[in-house]
C-alpha cells in the first residue's frame, strides 16, 4: 500500500499510468518491493547498493535523479538501517518522497529514533515468518496527516467509514477516489495483538543470536560479516556473511540439515524488469557472496555454537 500512496501522492489523475514517472529503488529485495512500481506504469531506475551491506547508495540515488523521479524506495537488508538522513535529505532537495521498506526491520532503531519515524511512507510486513506476524498483513506509517487520512480511505474502497448519526455511510456518501481492499480482518488483527506482547522478548533473541556470531566469525579472514550501522539498531531478521565459495558452503550446510539461504533474487535480473537492466557493480558484488544462516528466536545457544563451527569449518 505505500508505494500507492507514494505514487498518487499529490495529483491521482497526473500521477496513474504516466510513462514518464520514474522510482529510483533497489534490486536486492523482495519483488514485492518493485512489482508496485510496474503496475502503477511508472519506470524502474535501479540504483546500486554496497557490496557488503546490499544498503542502497545516497550518491548513486542522486546521480540518477531527473526531473522524472517521483519517489525513492530503500529496503533495510535484514533489518539493518540504510543511510536514511542521507538518502531523506537527497529526496527532499530534489522534492520527491522516500519510501521505506521495513519488511525486515521490525523494532528496527536509526539515530534515536524507532522504525516509522524518519520518512515519507514506511512499510513493515507482518506475514507469517517475520519477527510479529498476525498470519498475514502490514503495518504502514504515514508522516503527513493529510495522506494519513487518504490512506484511510483508500484502505476501503475509498468510503469514509467515520460514524456519522442518521447516514448510512455505505448509500449516502461520495466517493471521490477509487480505493482497494487492503484492511486486515478481525482474526488477523487479534493474532497480530498477542503476538505484539512478546516482541521485546523476539528481538532479544535475534540481536543475541547476531552477537554470538559477530563475536565467533570476527577473527576469520575467509568470512565477512555485514556490519551493523553504527547509526542504528539493526532488527536481525537476517543474518548475513559474505564468503568466496557461498554456493559449496550452502551444500555442505544442507548436507548437515542446516538451513542457508540466499533468502531474495536480485530482482533486475528477471525478464519483468528487463527493459531497466543497467550495470550494478554492487548488487553483482553483494549477490555473489552473500548468505543468511539461521537467527531467529527459535535457535538455541547449542544450535548457533554448531551453526558458527560449521561456517568456520566450511569457509573458504
Ligand atoms: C524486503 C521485502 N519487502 C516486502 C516483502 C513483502 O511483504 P508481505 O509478504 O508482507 O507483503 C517481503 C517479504 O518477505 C520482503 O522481504
Amino acid at each position: 500500500m505505500a508505494y500507492h500512496l507514494a505514487l498518487h501522492q499529490n495529483d491521482y489523475k497526473g500521477y496513474y499510468n504516466s510513462n514518464t514517472d520514474e522510482i529510483i529503488t533497489t534490486p536486492i529485495t523482495c519483488t514485492a518491493t518493485n512489482t508496485p512500481i510496474l503496475s502503477n506504469g511508472a519506470k524502474i531506475v535501479w540504483a546500486d547498493v554496497d557490496p557488503v551491506t546490499g544498503s542502497i547508495l545516497p550518491d548513486d540515488i542522486e546521480r540518477k535523479i531527473t526531473k522524472n523521479t517521483k519517489a525513492v524506495t530503500m529496503v533495510h537488508w535484514g533489518g539493518n538501517p540504510c543511510e536514511i538522513e542521507k538518502i531523506n535529505k537527497i529526496a527532499s532537495e530534489a522534492g520527491i518522497k522516500t519510501v521505506e521498506d521495513g519488511a525486515h526491520s521490525m523494532g528496527m532503531e536509526y539515530k534515536g529514533k524507532k522504525f516509522g519515524n524518519h520518512s515519507d511512507y514506511s512499510m513493515n510486513s507482518l506475514q507469517a515468518i517475520k519477527h510479529l506476524t498476525s498470519v498475514d498483513g502490514g503495518l504502514l506509517w504515514i508522516k503527513n496527516e493529510k495522506d494519513f487520512e487518504r490512506a484511510k480511505l483508500l484502505r476501503w474502497y475509498g468510503i469514509d467509514r467515520t460514524i456519522r448519526e442518521g447516514i448510512d455511510l455505505r448509500c449516502e456518501i461520495d466517493v471521490p477516489e477509487a480505493g482497494y481492499k487492503f484492511h486486515m480482518n478481525d482474526v488477523c488483527a487479534v493474532i497480530g495483538n498477542e503476538n505484539l506482547k512478546h516482541l521485546d522478548e523476539i528481538l532479544t533473541k535475534h540481536r543475541d543470536n547476531a552477537k554470538f556470531y559477530d563475536e565467533a566469525f570476527k577473527n576469520h579472514k575467509s568470512i565477512t560479516v555485514v556490519p551493523e550501522n553504527p547509526d542504528g539498531k539493526s532488527s536481525y531478521w537476517l543474518y548475513t556473511i559474505h564468503i568466496n565459495n557461498r554456493d559449496e558452503l550452502m551444500a555442505k550446510l544442507k548436507e548437515l540439515n542446516i538451513m542457508s539461504s540466499k533468502v531474495h533474487a536480485r530482482n533486475d535480473t528477471h525478464s519483468m524488469f528487463k527493459e531497466f537492466k543497467t550495470e550494478l557493480p554492487g548488487v553483482e558484488s553483494f549477490n555473489r557472496t552473500h548468505l543468511c544462516i539461521p537467527v531467529g528466536w527459535w535457535v538455541t545457544k547449542e544450535q548457533r555454537e554448531y551453526i558458527a563451527e560449521q561456517v568456520i569449518k566450511y569457509a573458504k
